[in-house]
């Protein structure tokens, strides 16, 4: 019987592929949690007492994410970086981070305690408040890590926000999910998928990198410049119907001109769909 529920949930449409890989998978780092309360944001945000081990994970991991980054990553996500200060001996305060985006585009950071159900994680993004959570991989996943940890919404996340045009979209995005319905909540999340989490940018020196799962993924950032990725223009009409899978590099990744026209597109987008205003 449970089976015949799994079966026909992976089935449905409308399901996103998070929600479907924790149908599928038995990792419970997998499965949205339901918020039962506020999440602390700013100063209330405690600071948690991370083991050795723990802080020599962040300094292995930003040491060799830094050095690989320079060429590879968009330069508006450079620029972050350089204003993130992230200390590389230790793992950051959320609370300071918070404190670096509000004076830079006016959003916060709330401490969550992992992956969240779409309604508190979009509901957060569409009042420019970042959920964060602030837990670091297990040394064995230095490479790769099937939800989200600190190190991919710190240092992947972060900087990116520090983008007037980019923090601008992110907003919007959370405020088309918070009016989808249907099909247009998986679009929505497809479309995040393909750029806030794996967006690729022209420049005039080639593409660069800017979503934030594959800047904080060392392989992932060698693949996707390569030639075994696919990459398309970022067509919002065609991106939003792409199916992906979360457990694998990514074979295909779109890729814009600029922040300004991505918010610009998606604006026009989630108009036409009745989604903003
Ligand atoms: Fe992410």
């Amino acid at each position: 019987m449970d089976n015949l529920k799994n079966k026909k949930q992976k089935d449905d449409e409308s399901l996103s592929a998070f929600e479907k890989a924790g149908l599928q998978g038995d990792d419970p780092r997998v499965v949205p949690i339901k918020l039962d309360g506020p999440a602390p944001e700013g100063n209330d945000i405690v600071y948690p007492d991370y083991s050795d081990e723990e802080q020599e994970t962040w300094k292995i991991l930003y040491k060799r994410q830094r050095e690989l980054l320079p060429g590879r990553a968009a330069q508006e996500y450079m620029a972050g970086l350089e204003m993130m200060k992230f200390p590389e001996e230790r793992i950051p305060y959320l609370g300071e981070v918070g404190r670096i985006l509000e004076e830079t585009t006016n959003w916060q950071v709330a401490r969550v305690p992992g992956l969240l159900f779409e309604g508190d994680f979009f509901s957060r993004l569409a009042r420019r408040v970042f959920p964060s959570t602030d837990y670091i991989r297990p040394r064995h996943e230095l490479d790769y890590t099937p939800a989200p940890d600190l190190f991919h919404d710190i240092f992947g996340h972060t900087p990116m926000i520090t983008n007037r045009a980019f923090a601008d979209f992110y907003q919007k995005i959370g405020k088309a999910s918070m009016n989808a319905q249907g099909k247009d909540r998986r679009r929505l999340e497809t479309i995040y998928w393909f750029t806030v989490e794996f967006g690729l940018i022209h420049t005039g020196q080639g593409l660069r990198i800017y979503g934030n799962g594959i800047i904080s993924s060392y392989a992932e950032t060698q693949h996707s410049l390569t030639d075994k990725v696919e990459k398309r223009p970022a067509d919002l009409d065609k991106m939003c119907e792409q199916p992906y899978d979360v457990w694998h590099m990514q074979p295909l990744l779109f890729v814009i001109d600029s922040f300004e026209q991505l918010e610009q597109d998606f604006y026009g987008w989630a108009n036409k769909r009745g989604l903003l205003d």
